[in-house]
């Protein structure tokens, strides 16, 4: 996989590994040279136009190195670029489904239907084909939206066959990696444990390996992997219970671990020191900043305490393939990172190649096949993600006292949330609609925020004790109190959410307390279910009506909660989280 600007990339080359081809994501200038034996080369999509100045570009050799070459939107236009044919600047762009006529199958798009829904996503537009090779599919708006040179086995696709929306996209690598590429399908990610295991004990030597372990999947697997290669007595495992999670987690972690029969993860209870430094804090950043400093003073106190900082000991890590490359690094990894790496000790071992990092070329959905062989428990292996900073950035805290402003499209609930539009973040405060969640919601909602200026989130009126007017939003900190109510909130819509079938339909599931209500009920809650690939990107998900409804009447019984807000807005402009 050549990359040619992103996340795209990553996509794809879990799509070729999930048919059985091992891929790699290179970056697109690689020298072919470097190539040299690869069967099959994919030039991804990317945001960029062939004619901008220091745009992505790959080695033209790979056309003449004999492996077959796919290039995918960005990549199909700069095939015809560097190959003779001609790209124009699109005015306006296709954006969306669109339906795909095929005049010439030819090997690519064999087995497949004559006419096919496929997902565009493009501006500039290939309007002649390098010579040689034969238009072989269109749409109304852009007539070559497939093109090949069967001979020199090089192809090239306007549409995105990685996304789900193009249903008949994975066929199609599929037959370019067997059919045109001559692949073999042999990668099966859970054959690797016995070399995975022999990986750990070459790079250990006759070291011992700690971890830092937070329950998630990746350092669960990378830690039991370790385990099983050197065995109980050189693995240690740190699990830092910041008083910042969900209810019930630390004793769940502890539990799962010794069902493993690993028994060598300590807790560090840092609760009382967390909650201290956190005590009044209103402003997300400083929160993040309080966290990520604790964090790295508990860490290094563990590491002193257990001496895990001398010759006999390396780290282990659960770092995996996206967060290895600069390019895919997503804001999780890069925030684990900066804790893990900023540990004044641990960094120095990072220097002095003293990690361990078994899992580096791997998938999170390779990841979970390997914890499913080494007996992690399925719903373990499923849960959703869950933020380092854990509950401190789902519970939002006010300086002052706000009423409610009303507007002609709703209420201005002056509760300020992050969000992100292009690279940069806004911080703002919300829309909320007095109306319940359903689908014309969402889509008044979609209207509103391109069309209102100042807001970056839209959320609608699931349940409440009080009419919004005779709402306000109060001066609030983060204390023990709200964190409990929070907490509790948190684990109702988990029990229900789950138990309703809706967990397993969506990516992530944050509940957030807002400092919105009453008197005698201070808080309100928001549901903020997403359905997402890698959190960059992420789009609201309604809940079924009836499952809406218990939630919500689950958290008005309890105290506290003045109302259940749902919110409407993808990401961006929002975020997934409200910190
Ligand atoms: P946002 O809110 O930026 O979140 O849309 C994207 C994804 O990242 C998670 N997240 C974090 N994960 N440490 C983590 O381990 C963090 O500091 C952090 N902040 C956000 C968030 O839960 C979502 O999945």
């Amino acid at each position: 996989m050549l990359d040619a600007g992103g996340q795209y990339c990553h996509l794809i080359a879990r799509k070729v590994r999930e048919l059985g081809v091992y891929a790699e994501v290179q970056p697109s200038d690689t020298p072919a040279s470097r190539l040299a034996g690869r069967k099959a080369v994919i030039i991804s999509g990317g945001p960029s136009s062939v004619y901008e100045p220091g745009s992505p570009t790959v080695d033209p050799e790979i056309f003449r190195s004999g492996a077959g070459v796919l290039g995918i939107c960005y990549g199909h236009q700069l095939m015809v670029h560097l190959l003779g044919g001609v790209v124009e600047r699109g005015e306006k762009g296709e954006y969306g489904v669109a339906t795909l006529e095929v005049h010439a199958p030819g090997e690519l798009f064999a087995g497949t239907e004559p006419r096919q829904q496929i997902w565009m996503s493009h501006r500039d537009l290939v309007t002649a084909p390098p010579p040689s090779f034969a238009v072989l599919a269109g749409t109304s708006t852009c007539a070559i939206a497939a093109m090949g040179d069967a001979e020199r086995r090089l192809y090239g696709v306007q549409f995105h066959p990685e996304v789900i929306h193009s249903p008949r996209g994975k066929d199609l690598l599929a037959n370019f990696l067997f059919r045109i590429c001559r692949c073999t399908q042999d990668w099966d990610p859970s054959h690797q444990i016995p070399q995975l295991e022999e990986e750990i004990r070459a790079a250990a030597g006759d070291r011992k390996v700690f971890f830092f372990v937070s329950g998630g999947v990746d350092s669960t697997v990378a830690y039991l992997l370790c385990l099983r290669a050197l065995g109980p007595a050189r693995v240690r495992g740190v699990y830092v219970d910041t008083g910042l999670m969900r209810e019930g987690e630390t004793e769940a972690v502890e539990q799962m671990f010794a069902s493993l029969g690993a028994g060598t993860v300590t807790v560090e209870h840092a609760r009382d020191r967390f909650l201290g430094a956190l005590a009044g804090v209103v402003e997300p950043e400083r929160k993040r900043q309080i966290i990520g400093a604790e964090f790295l003073r508990v860490q290094e106190h563990a590491a002193e305490r257990w001496h895990l900082l001398d010759g006999h000991w390396v780290l282990g890590q659960g770092t995996i393939y996206p967060d290895t490359i600069e390019s895919g690094g997503t804001k999780q990894s890069a925030t684990i990172k900066t804790h893990h790496n900023r540990v004044e000790g641990v960094r120095r071992l990072i220097e002095e190649g003293r990690l361990v990092e078994p899992l580096h070329s791997f998938y999170k959905d390779e990841v979970r096949e390997i914890g499913k062989l080494l007996g992690i428990p399925p719903d373990w292996l499923d849960r959703h993600p869950f933020p380092g900073p854990g509950l401190a950035i789902r519970c939002l805290c006010s300086e002052a006292d706000f009423p409610f402003s009303r507007l002609q499209e709703g209420w201005v609930m002056p509760v300020h949330s992050v969000g992100v539009q292009g690279d940069s973040r806004s911080y703002a405060p919300v829309l909320a609609l007095d109306r319940p969640p359903d689908a014309e919601a969402k889509a008044a909602a979609t209207d509103l925020i391109n069309r209102l200026r100042g807001f970056n989130r839209v959320v609608a009126l699931a349940a409440s004790h009080a009419p919004l007017a005779a709402m306000r939003v109060r001066a609030s900190v983060m204390c023990e109190t709200r964190l409990e109510r929070l907490r509790r909130a948190d684990a109702a819509v988990r029990r229900i959410s789950r138990a309703g079938g809706f967990d397993a339909r969506i990516w992530q599931f944050p509940v957030v307390l807002i400092p919105a209500g009453t008197d005698d009920r201070p808080d309100s809650v928001v549901l903020r279910p997403v359905d997402s690939v890698d959190g960059m990107t992420a789009e609201s998900v309604l809940m079924p009506e009836p499952l809406l409804r218990t939630v919500a009447e689950a958290l008005l019984a309890l105290p506290g909660i003045a109302a259940v807000f749902f919110d409407l807005t993808n990401k961006p402009p929002a975020t997934i989280e409200w910190e």
